[in-house]
């Protein structure tokens, strides 16, 4: 085929927490030529519940699609040179849907979601279980209400509409990557139910050893078979695209986030690590061919699989429930910032130990890694009159810089030391926030000037799918933050930051 003066082309669906956005990238150089984005809504019908509409989701990828293809025709790029699409998507988010008429059974249950809090403790003290490790070594995972296993059982036990589709053989169910591929590549006429082994890995219900459904967590959180994905590999043709400006396209290629963050920093082997400051805030460590199990309260999941015949990478990974959210409930809660860029600035007004200087644990859904506390809540402590709005932003970044550091400190103790941090995510542009994370973790940030890594590692996968991609790929160009703090200076705020995270668990039962 003749191509334009971008050579191939290759789409990348970027389904987050926060927004949806459609990248195109120019294979050849990795160049970003255009993108759409469209932030989400979210919903919580009560404390604790998070919620998202199935629809809206798929209306917004569509939308984000069109845009950008629209773009490209304005800059006389030939949407026809788009050859291949990945897709990569927040994890663990469940969706059930009617295969009949394509329509949602019920809202997506966000990843953020801590309804299932009482499934957790059932589980964890039914006879035979007695721990919230009784699934771990199938599937790298303790039990907790983070992953998709227990939202699947509370839809399945409180849904009536979820109860007679699986009565009459027409629920389907999947994580966001499985719901919008089925309804891209033909929904009712004919979509494919598919996920790919890292979103099936957050699932909870599949072995980290054989790559597929296992009967015995199947049996554990109570999930029939039928209504779940086929897995596949990361890097595959799963279908085409059968509605819309690029219909035909082949999708080829499928992450979740977090893991596509890890291929788009270019963290292919052993011990490479990058984190990701998203929403939450996600550091993945890959350990190659070796499953390796956490003492520290890390994950062990699937890193990706690069083809139908590849082997398979895992990955340790920390993660951290509340980042940039952080920042969206200091403007749309408290309302003390009007955009979430301004913290950068508002942050770098005050300095560390001023007077009024306060430290605040975002524990909203309890902790994840390395501390497992569904039963934590948020703190701030040391609250002054001096205290002004300036002190929050900044104990608001410097709580990310603490949970990342804690995070870095388990893969140290599992693995090894890290020498550098390779950061990327929309919270990442905050340069105080990169230069705090460098001083706590004394060690150097690195943060490539190609901050949406997510959506890279997405195109990577479909374009090596494609085989369109080069296999080699330069270090792109990127700002380095080196620490700048002494070491007394690091150990007396990590001592002031955990007596403040002490104080935020036992807080609901
Ligand atoms: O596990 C949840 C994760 O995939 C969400 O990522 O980028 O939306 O914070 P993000």
């Amino acid at each position: 085929t003749e191509f334009g003066r971008f050579g191939p082309l290759i789409g990348a669906i970027d389904e987050g927490t926060s927004n949806v956005k459609f990248m195109v990238f120019a294979a050849k150089t990795s160049e970003v030529l255009t993108y759409h984005q469209i932030s989400l809504k979210r919903f919580s019908p009560q404390e604790g519940w998070v919620e998202q509409d199935p629809l809206e989701i798929l209306n917004a990828v569509n939308e984000c699609i069109e845009v950008t293809v629209d773009n490209l025709r304005k800059l006389d790029i030939n949407p026809a040179d788009v050859v291949g699409i990945g897709t990569t998507n927040q994890r663990e988010t469940t969706i059930v849907w009617n295969s009949m008429t394509g329509q949602p059974l019920y809202s997506a249950i966000v990843w953020l979601d801590v309804r299932t809090s009482k499934i957790v403790d059932e589980l964890t003290k039914q006879k035979g279980t007695q721990s919230v490790n009784a699934v771990t070594q199938a599937s790298g995972l303790p039990l907790s209400t983070y992953f998709s296993s227990v939202k699947l059982r509370w839809l399945l036990k409180n849904v009536i509409a979820v109860k007679d589709a699986i009565a009459s053989n027409k629920c389907l169910a999947g994580t966001v990557d499985s719901w919008l591929i089925w309804n891209l590549t033909g929904g009712v006429h004919g979509g494919v139910h598919i996920t790919d082994v890292t979103n099936a890995s957050r699932t909870q219900l599949m072995s980290l050893r054989t790559l597929q459904w296992d009967k015995r967590l199947l049996r554990f959180f109570d999930v029939p078979i039928e209504i779940l994905p086929k897995i596949k590999s990361s890097a595959e043709i799963y279908g085409y695209i059968s509605v819309g400006s690029l219909l035909g396209v082949p999708i080829a290629g499928c992450l979740g986030d977090q893991q596509a963050a890890l291929v788009g920093q270019g963290c292919m082997r052993f011990g490479q690590v990058k984190c990701t400051f998203g929403t939450g805030c996600f550091l993945l460590y890959n350990t190659g061919d070796s499953i390796v199990h956490s003492q520290h309260g890390l994950l062990t999941t699937v890193a990706y699989k690069m083809g139908p015949d590849s082997p398979p990478a895992y990955a340790l990974e920390g993660s951290v429930a509340i980042a940039g959210d952080t920042l969206q409930w200091l403007r749309d809660s408290l309302g003390i910032i009007s955009e979430v860029k301004d913290s950068e600035a508002l942050a770098a007004q005050v300095g560390d130990g001023d007077e009024g200087s306060i430290s605040f644990v975002p524990a909203f859904n309890g902790l994840y890694s390395p501390y497992w506390r569904k039963d934590a809540r948020g703190v701030m402590c040391g609250l002054s009159e001096r205290t002004r709005r300036q002190h929050i932003v900044r104990a608001a970044l410097e709580a990310v810089c603490h949970q990342t550091r804690a995070v870095a400190d388990a893969m140290a103790a599992d693995c090894a030391p890290l020498r550098q941090l390779l950061a990327d995510g929309g919270m990442a542009q905050n340069s105080v926030l990169m230069q705090m994370q460098a001083d706590l973790l004394g060690i150097p940030v690195i943060r490539p000037l190609m901050m949406e890594s997510t959506a890279l590692g997405a195109a990577i996968v479909a374009g090596r799918a494609m085989r369109v991609w080069p296999t080699t790929i330069p270090s792109p160009p990127a700002d380095t933050f080196l620490p700048a703090l002494t070491n007394e200076e690091r150990e007396m705020r990590r001592v002031r930051w955990e007596e403040a995270l002490n104080k935020c668990m036992g807080w609901t039962d």
